[in-house]
């Protein structure tokens, strides 16, 4: 099977937890950093590191020697172009097998770039597994994380619409299955958490584990453009975050799959479990 995996967005949400879940399986994880001088502590010890760029293709050479499998994202800031031509290159140069992270619908809609990296990922002659995740729950210690810290809110404008939360933790066990056992060659998955939960709900669960009150105040979309404005977020990422909130708000996020529970044999986190492994991150005293 697959004997050198290369991460690339090691140092981002899921891909931290894709190269720990490879050495866990004693699979020796190559990372792939802009930066390799800097290596997280969220990194294993043992990682193999290499210089990797999407848009520096001089990089790819040296990050794809001796690679069997790929563990394949898309920077939001890199084009879907750049990306496809890394996938194509990498099975050129005999990478076997890679598994993408996608997201939920990405199949059913050409306006988003995953739609056009699946494409061309599938046309390669690697082994692809596309792995179209939900909404990640981590989004909530990042982005909306401050909300939650200085103003005891959840502040996204979603309405009451429900959203199937996925663990970054549970997709990256995925990724390391996919990548590490037979079966899943020329597969799609939809990778979802175990329930859909509506923002208030969340609150709910936020303010029974944190030990105070947290709310949502359902603000609309153009108060949270105002306040995403106020805190200096790029327009293109405000864009994007709308367009998130408002299909959760239309009610097209609440798809729950059993996917991630038969590919993990067991159960997927739930938001709870989250919010108690996490939750020193949304406590003020403990903020950064
Ligand atoms: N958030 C969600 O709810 C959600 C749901 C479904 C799908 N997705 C998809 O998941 C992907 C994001 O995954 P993530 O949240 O794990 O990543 P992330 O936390 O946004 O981190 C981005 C990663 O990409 C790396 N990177 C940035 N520019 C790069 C470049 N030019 N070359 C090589 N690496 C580069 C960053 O490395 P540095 O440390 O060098 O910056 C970092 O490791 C997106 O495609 C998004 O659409 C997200």
């Amino acid at each position: 099977m697959t004997d050198t995996v290369l991460v690339t967005g090691a140092t981002g949400t899921v891909g931290r937890h894709v190269s720990n879940e490879l050495a866990e399986r004693d699979y020796s994880p190559r990372v792939g950093l802009r930066d390799p001088g800097v290596v997280p502590e969220s990194l294993p010890d043992v990682a193999d590191v290499v210089e990797f760029d999407f848009v520096r293709p001089e990089t790819w050479g040296a990050a794809l020697r001796g690679v069997d499998g790929l563990f394949l994202m898309r920077p939001p800031t890199v084009d879907a172009d750049t990306v496809s031509a890394f996938a194509e290159a990498a099975a050129r140069v005999g990478v076997a097998r890679i598994a993408y992270l996608s997201t939920l619908g990405a199949e059913r809609n050409p306006l988003i770039p995953h739609h056009r990296i699946e494409q061309r990922v599938v046309a390669t002659d690697a082994d692809h597994t596309l792995l179209r995740a939900s909404f990640f729950m981590q989004n909530l210690a990042e982005v909306h994380r401050e909300d939650i810290v200085e103003h005891d809110e959840i502040f996204v404008p979603a309405g009451t619409g429900e959203t199937s939360f996925v663990d970054a933790r549970d997709i990256a066990a995925v990724a390391a299955t996919v990548l590490t056992e037979p079966g899943h060659e020329n597969r799609s998955y939809d990778i979802t958490g175990p329930e859909a939960l509506s923002y208030a709900d969340v609150a709910a669960v936020f303010s029974d584990v944190l030990g105070r009150r947290i709310t949502y105040p359902e603000p609309s979309l153009v108060a949270f453009v105002r306040r995403s404005r106020g805190r200096g977020y790029p327009l293109p990422f405000i864009a994007v975050m709308c367009a998130i909130y408002t299909t959760a708000r239309l009610g097209l996020a609440d798809r729950v799959t059993d996917d991630t529970r038969e590919l993990l044999g067991r159960e997927p986190r739930r938001i709870r479990a989250f919010v108690e492994d996490y939750a020193a991150e949304f406590r003020p005293e403990t903020a950064q």
